[in-house]
């Protein structure tokens, strides 16, 4: 099937799904479309293992991907997003993560994080946009009112030349307001 052009869709003609067993291949072509190397090769194998797998579709058509781990009782992490690069700026991939903050809220997920390569402009800004900020490796555990990680490192696909990324979920998972976002974050006025 075509993909649609980049001028549709709009937001609201994108249907959010779970992919489960062989659905999940396909999401296959959006992986290609968006990842080379290792990245490709690590997408390809978690699109496989992982516990949930979300899908945007257009037109019955899949133009978008999100992988989600629980990786502690109150820990959710994204490890995958992405979204067919002729209909990217349309707000799907920004739909797909606000649909995977929701689901960690109700899953009585309190704190998320994510990994992005350092010059990913548009993963960074993706997830900026929804109140994530970058995470230093000083900072405290998130037990201690911090965001650090540390001991969940392994579990999470942060390599040389990515940043961690993480955010707490407030009572509305998409409060992605500035004084949500200042609460926090304690490097902030
Ligand atoms: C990252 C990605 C998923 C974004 O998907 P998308 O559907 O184009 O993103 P959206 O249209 O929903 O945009 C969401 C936000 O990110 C920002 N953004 C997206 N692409 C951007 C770009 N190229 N430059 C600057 N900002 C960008 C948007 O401005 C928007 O912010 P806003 O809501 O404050 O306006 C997509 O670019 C992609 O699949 N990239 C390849 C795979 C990848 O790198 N995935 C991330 C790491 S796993």
């Amino acid at each position: 099937m075509t993909p649609p052009s980049p001028s549709s869709p709009s937001p609201t003609s994108v249907e959010l799904v779970d992919l489960e067993g062989p659905q999940r291949d396909r999401a296959i072509p959006v992986i290609r479309d968006s990842f080379t190397g290792i990245y490709r090769w690590h997408a390809k194998r978690t699109l496989r293992d992982i516990t949930h797998v979300r899908g945007a579709e257009v037109s019955g058509e899949l133009v978008g991907v999100s992988m989600l781990e629980r990786l502690a009782p109150e820990v959710g992490y994204v490890y995958y997003l992405a979204v067919l690069s002729a209909v990217r700026g349309h707000g799907i991939g920004a739909q797909l993560l606000d649909d995977a903050l929701e689901r960690f809220a109700r899953d009585g997920i309190t704190v998320v994080y994510a990994a992005a390569e350092v010059d990913n402009v548009p993963s960074r800004k993706l997830f900026a946009s929804r109140g994530f900020r970058e995470i230093e490796r000083s900072e405290p555990s998130y037990r201690e009112g911090g965001l650090g990680a540390w001991g969940l490192r392994s579990r999470m696909r942060v390599v040389p030349g990515e940043v961690l990324l993480g955010r707490r979920l407030t009572a509305s998972a998409t409060d992605n307001t500035e004084a949500a976002r200042s609460v926090e974050d304690p490097h902030r006025g």
